[in-house]
């Protein structure tokens, strides 16, 4: 049962193969939050919680006197609002008669078979042979009858639980909410734990940060109005103690593309609360009589296995719960050329095809036309929006253009900016007010361009149809779907003056309403996520793509800490990693190496590169196709940390079943007559024995584990090594 109620004690505890979360319908029916952690026997767990007068933090009304229980010191699932808790709050609800409060207390639950669902956001789904239960707790406020529905989802067997929430105005008169929280997750002793996150900038996204909870509020968050390059919304908190390998990890995982916020807060008490959730800048949502807002799903995992352990709890669950696509699994992605770093803005069908015929020698399977082909595009400050073919350019016409495409026996993909408008277009002329822009202000320019209103559903619908037209008319394989700025100047034409806090929400709605339209409509295409490089990669974005470009920076020693810092909850599947001429001074081979990490493909001009150096690259996207099954099924190790110092960078696939193994090495630093390095592998039998890259000779996989390989270090400087690794019995 993956969900046990003990109806004497009111706990509602939750089951996972390896893990168990309780909760109980406590003091004054308030729902306290007992334990998230290795699994438990049902039992009631409120011995935990110790009671004391404590000074300055208040007791609610009815416990007459009693002043000993403050919801200051009670570990919450949800915390209420004016209710004498002054941490985090998660929800600040603006009721009709101008008062903030909520003093939301259980008042039923419900436990459901299969999956929750929301309406109008994208959750995780359970597969056919999921066992999947969902409980549903309702907690209401008698004054105002304002309802907080917390639901949970309990994947037995992936070790993951998630939760979201719904607000449902159960009175006669509008509300407004200003802060909505998904997750409020307490507890009781957090003076111990570190916070992981994955901070970054355009460029040099997800690099990993950890710091020592202390008593103040560590926010994690954005506020551009996408997830965004310099926060990602994913957090760990782990122990002290805790490494690669070893020790208590939680993970927190939000599945939303827009402004969002984790607030970790250790409190007076060394309680440790951390609440995740949308953004509530500028986050003001008017709820009428009977309306409901849906807050975006958490994916959490806690694994005794340090980070390792967590990562591959998020890898597999989210290679096999999170996006549809047939690319996932049932088809393998190709090897691409995308014309970007190529020809920038500077090409025309000749030149497109004349890429193509040299990257079919170099074992490529699919031409993607970037930007620069639609309206007037020949730099980036006119054309978005018009998504209709610039025949100045691919004179021929789509048509023709992917005929001569398909004829060399590729496929063909192509780019779009959807959110965008630039002013030098004829949708801009067209439709002016369809821009973000404040009236009486200038908008902001970034990239010279503006953000469509996405909240608005004749943009939406003007989308749905302009993509559309494109993907249907030519024989598209693939779609590279990109956002190139941050959203300011948040004001929407379509909504009155006292609805433009709803904006930056209504915004992702809307283009979650497109991606439904455009991407699930579409199932026999691949679509690669992108926003400036890997700006908004988050697992809402990766519902609809199984791929999310990583970063605009190819340069291959910078992406190990790219590949690093993202493989933390990312399974490296989903990376879009290419061979582009960044990295002068690094050799083509180990540029593969990197990119063979993720999805791998080229961002070059294929007509420049040697008779060698394609060879070279045939021969890299040979090997690609040849670790397919490891890379993308298997079970991901980062051997080193490339943000310590050190000479190489290690990372390694292994095949579920052990039998085969990937391990690759970059040497970053070559020290002047230095030590033997050896890299310990991981995650092989341990009395197996193993091949490696083909030898007659056999290596223990304890031996390779415990005492590691021996790398040359007589190579030239960026060399790189992939040991194949094949079971022998
Ligand atoms: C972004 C992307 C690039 C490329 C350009 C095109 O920067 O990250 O890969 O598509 O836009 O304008």
């Amino acid at each position: 049962m993956a969900i046990t109620v003990n109806k004497q004690a009111k706990t509602i505890t939750l089951h996972t193969k390896h893990t168990s979360y309780q909760m109980k319908i406590g003091n004054l029916d308030y729902l306290l939050h007992l334990y998230y952690g290795p699994s438990i026997p049902d039992a009631d767990m409120s011995w935990q919680i110790m009671q004391y007068d404590r000074g300055f933090s208040g007791n609610p009304y009815e416990s007459r006197g009693e002043r000993t229980f403050s919801l200051d010191a009670q570990p919450q699932e949800f915390s209420t609002q004016q209710q004498g808790d002054f941490r985090a709050a998660s929800i600040q609800v603006v009721n009709s008669d101008g008062s903030y409060s909520f003093h939301g207390k259980a008042e039923s639950y419900q436990i459901l078979k299969g999956k929750y669902k929301l309406d109008t956001l994208p959750t995780v789904f359970a597969r056919d042979t999921d066992i999947v239960d969902s409980l549903e707790v309702t907690l209401v406020d008698q004054a105002s009858q304002v309802k907080v529905l917390l639901l949970y989802g309990v994947f037995e067997e992936a070790d993951i639980i998630t939760r979201a929430v719904k607000v449902v105005n159960g009175g006669d008169k509008p509300i407004h909410l200003s802060k909505i929280m998904s997750l409020c997750l307490d507890f009781l002793n957090g003076a111990d734990f570190d916070l992981v996150s994955l901070p970054g900038r355009y460029g040099q996204e997800r690099q990993v940060e950890r710091q020592a909870m202390t008593h103040h509020i560590h926010n994690i968050g954005s506020v551009r109005g996408s997830s965004s390059h310099q926060q990602n919304p994913f957090v760990i908190l782990c122990g002290r103690e805790t490494t690669e390998d070893y020790g208590r990890c939680y993970g927190f995982s939000l599945m939303y593309s827009g402004n969002f916020l984790a607030e970790a807060e250790l409190d007076q008490y060394d309680q440790l609360r951390l609440g995740m959730g949308i953004n509530p800048k500028q986050f003001f949502y008017q709820l009428k009589p009977g309306e409901t807002f849906e807050g975006p799903e958490v994916v959490m995992a806690f694994s005794m296995e340090g980070f390792t352990g967590l990562s591959h709890l998020y890898h597999d669950f989210y290679r096999t719960n999170l996006c549809r696509s047939k690319f996932v699994s049932q088809v393998e992605r190709p090897v691409l050329i995308n014309s970007w770093e190529a020809a920038f803005m500077d090409f025309d069908d000749v030149k497109l095809v004349k890429i193509a015929e040299a990257a079919k020698d170099m074992g490529v399977d699919l031409l993607v036309m970037d930007d620069g082909w639609f309206g007037k595009r020949d730099d980036d400050n006119s054309g978005l929006g018009d998504w209709v073919v610039n025949e100045n350019k691919i004179k021929c016409g789509l048509h023709k253009l992917v005929e001569q495409i398909n004829d060399l026996g590729m496929k063909f993909g192509i780019w779009f900016e959807p959110e965008m408008v630039s002013e030098d277009s004829d949708l801009y002329r067209a439709h002016p007010d369809w821009a973000m822009e404040i009236p009486g202000r200038h908008a902001v320019r970034s990239r010279n361009q503006i953000a469509l209103d996405l909240s608005r559903k004749d943009v939406q619908d003007y989308l749905i149809k302009s993509v559309n037209a494109i993907l249907d008319d030519a024989n598209i394989y693939y779609v590279k779907w990109d956002i190139n700025r941050s959203l300011t100047d948040i004001w929407s034409n379509g909504l009155p003056a006292q609805k433009q806090g709803e904006v930056y929400h209504r915004y992702i709605l809307g283009l979650y309403r497109v991606m439904d339209e455009i991407i699930l409509t579409h199932p026999d295409i691949l679509f690669e996520g992108c926003s400036g490089g890997g700006g908004r990669f988050d697992p809402a974005m990766l519902h609809y793509y199984p791929q999310y470009w990583v970063s605009d920076n190819n340069n291959p020693i910078d992406r190990l800490k790219l590949h690093y810092g993202t493989s933390f909850v990312y399974p490296t599947c989903t990376m879009g990693a290419h061979i582009s001429d960044s990295g002068r001074f690094v050799p083509l081979e180990t540029k593969a190496v990197v990119a063979m990490c993720g999805t791998f493909g080229y961002e070059l001009d294929a007509t420049h590169l040697t008779k060698e150096e394609q060879k070279i690259c045939r021969e890299q996207s040979r090997l690609f196709r040849k670790y397919y099954h490891i890379t993308f099924y298997g079970d991901f190790y980062r051997l080193t940390n490339p943000f310590a110092p050190g000479n190489m960078t290690a990372w390694q696939h292994v095949t579920k079943d052990k039998r085969e193994s990937l391990v690759s090495v970059v040497v970053t630093n070559l020290t002047c007559n230095g030590p033997q390095e050896y890299v310990k592998v991981k995650g092989l039998e341990p009395f197996a024995m193993y091949s490696v890259n083909g030898s007659q000779e056999t290596r223990s996989g304890a031996g390779l584990m415990n005492a590691g390989i021996p790398i040359n270090r007589e190579v030239p400087e960026y060399s790189a090594f992939q040991f194949h690794l094949v079971r022998k019995d």
